[in-house]
């Protein structure tokens, strides 16, 4: 069996995959016969990459989230795939509370305030006055694994919790309408791209906040960034529609706190992500069921 990955992933259970073949680029210049397993993050495979790859059996996704991949393709040739669900729930709870924190007690722009020395006087001053957590209200768009650590978190800072998802909660246009904050748990599907769009944006009360864990297509960015530039609203954003690229207006703006996609960053996170990963292929190599094999 030939495991081909486009990049090697951080933790120990790296060195359990017997032989891995790595690309050099992605998609691979020319066609390569004998791959197996595809082991990927945040790549596109489709069918034009999946040609590519004719005896694939295998793609394992790094990550939860796994929009990149098409996996009506990858069925249509009997190509599996996995991804890394329930590890990195914690990791992205915890971004997602720093990105509230920091839009909502502005800790970009004081860390700029004092670095650009223009602290000059004593500390009462009205410039960098935040919204308390505590008495606010938090929306969670998605009531899954994730946005269920961000509730009990928020809830320990005494934020009041009310949720959306397709199955109950509150109507998402009622939580758009009434909530302090907004925070998006969702995976992008073709039912939830776009979901939160100009005209939902607009339901967000003067002085919210939008916080974007999830996917940046999740939202019309084209609008969001309209809202962010006019100030009405606030966002902390770890996800972008076309990533890398961010939107260029943003960047200038300080009710904005950007990341670079790092929710699920830490060393620990990262290692039992790896650790999935490589039990799935494992599981593949030895003919067992997968443990995490994603139905589309
Ligand atoms: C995922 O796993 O899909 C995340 O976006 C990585 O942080």
């Amino acid at each position: 069996m030939t495991i081909a990955a486009t990049q090697t992933f951080p933790g120990a259970a790296w060195d359990e995959l017997p032989d891995v073949m790595l690309l050099g680029s992605w998609p691979p210049a020319e066609p390569l016969p004998g791959v197996d397993v595809l082991v990927e993050a945040v790549v596109a495979v489709g069918p034009a990459e999946l040609d590519l790859l004719p005896d694939l059996r295998l793609v394992a996704n790094y990550g939860v989230g796994y929009d990149r991949v098409d996996v009506a393709a990858c069925r249509e040739r009997g190509v599996a795939v996995t991804n890394t669900p329930g590890v990195l729930d914690a990791a992205v709870a915890d971004l997602t509370l720093a990105l509230i924190l920091a839009c909502r007690r502005h800790l970009v722009a004081s860390d700029r305030f004092v670095r650009e020395g223009r602290w000059e006087r004593g500390w009462a001053r009205p410039e960098l006055l935040g919204r308390d957590l505590a008495g606010a209200t938090l929306g969670v768009v998605g009531f899954g694994r994730i946005g269920r650590q961000v509730a009990s978190r928020a809830q320990a800072f005494g934020m009041r919790i009310v949720f959306h998802r397709r199955t109950g909660g509150l109507p998402l246009d009622e939580l758009l309408r009434t909530a302090d904050v907004v925070s998006l748990h969702l995976p992008l599907t073709p039912e939830t791209d776009g979901l939160v769009s100009r005209e939902r944006l607009a339901l967000l009360q003067d002085g919210a906040t939008l916080v974007n864990t999830a996917r940046g297509a999740i939202t019309d960015e084209h609008a969001l960034v309209e809202e962010l530039v006019s100030g009405r609203i606030s966002a902390g954003l770890d996800v972008f529609a076309a990533e890398p690229r961010v939107p260029e207006r943003l960047l200038e703006l300080p009710n904005v706190v950007l990341t670079p996609h790092v929710a699920s960053a830490t060393v620990e996170t990262r290692a039992e992500m790896t650790r999935v990963l490589v039990d799935n292929v494992l599981a593949f190599l030895r003919g067992k069921p997968l443990p995490d094999e994603v139905s589309g």
